[in-house]
């Protein structure tokens, strides 16, 4: 099963009704300890294929915010992420959308790696395959030292100018200049993925047929509402994976794995390490 040429984005549009928050962070402080079924321990211990599908939650623990959680979606001066996070509004206001990101970019400079990113990191040597595919744009999995990451979304860090198409690094916090300008005189853009744009299909392809060909298939910090990262669980069951699911909320995907764990990625990542 492929699925291509989609452009980003989302199946259920509660969380954007409920836009109430000023930018969100739940915090799940008293969960219980979320049971690691001996199943899962012998599938962990076994499997050689595996893929991790990670998404905002995994960052929280470090203080980046979630977009959606507790029931609301994030609101940055009074407007709708997905709506200052949309190709619409790049070519009305790219001004606005880069005062947006600047923010953000100033919150995940000061975000660290946590248990979570860590323990991924730890998990490449342990099988004979891990791929961590991550909607996240904060860099944080490499950060942590994993290698293998196919991040769908793009990344904070890299800009692309929209006259020579030229794609460079640029950590300057905060930006000197707004919109950042290119060498060549063009305007430069965030070099992520917008609502209303298609995602980068090299990635995408790798990404649905590592999801397809893999042992387990761990789904964790993710609403999964938003297509078509949202598919890759279906597309890993449909290939016979075992799918396990680490959120301390209920999501779409939730009916659909063989297993939920419920509680915060930074404490069952380095639980399941153990097993
Ligand atoms: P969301 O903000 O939609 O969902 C975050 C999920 O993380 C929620 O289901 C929370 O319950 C869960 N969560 C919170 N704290 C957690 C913790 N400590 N451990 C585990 N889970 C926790 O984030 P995404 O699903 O990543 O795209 O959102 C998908 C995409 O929507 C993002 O990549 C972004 C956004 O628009 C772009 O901007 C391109």
């Amino acid at each position: 099963m492929a699925i291509y040429g989609i452009a980003l984005g989302v199946i259920s549009s509660t969380a954007c009704r409920n836009a109430t928050r000023s930018v969100p962070f739940t915090v799940f402080d008293q969960m219980s300890p979320a049971e690691i079924t001996e199943e899962l321990k012998r599938r962990f211990r076994r499997a050689r294929r595996v893929v991790v599908l990670t998404g905002a939650g995994i960052s929280a623990e470090s203080g980046v915010p979630t977009f959606r959680g507790g029931g609301g979606s994030a609101v940055w001066r009074g407007f709708p992420f997905e709506q200052i996070s949309s190709a619409e509004m790049l070519a009305r206001d790219p001004a606005l959308v880069w005062e947006w990101f600047n923010y953000r970019r100033q919150v995940i400079s000061q975000a660290r790696p946590n248990a979570a990113h860590r323990a991924l990191a730890e998990w490449e040597k342990r099988f004979q395959s891990l791929v961590v595919i991550t909607q996240n744009i904060d860099d944080l999995h490499r950060a942590a030292g994993s290698r293998t990451v196919l991040e769908l979304h793009g990344n904070i860090w890299r800009v692309r100018c929209l006259s020579c198409g030229r794609v460079t690094e640029n950590r300057q916090v905060p930006l000197r200049e707004i919109p950042p300008t290119c060498t060549c005189g063009g305007m430069l853009r965030p070099d992520v993925v917008l609502f209303g744009e298609a995602l980068p299909g090299e990635v995408l392809h790798r990404a649905q047929a590592e999801a397809a060909r893999c042992e387990l298939f761990f789904i964790v910090g993710t609403s999964a509402i938003v297509y078509p990262a949202a598919y890759l669980p279906v597309i890993a069951k449909h290939g016979g994976a075992y799918v396990v699911e680490v959120n301390p909320e209920t999501t779409p995907v939730s009916s659909l794995v063989d297993v939920t764990l419920s509680g915060k990625a930074g404490e069952v990542l380095p639980a399941l390490s153990e097993a």
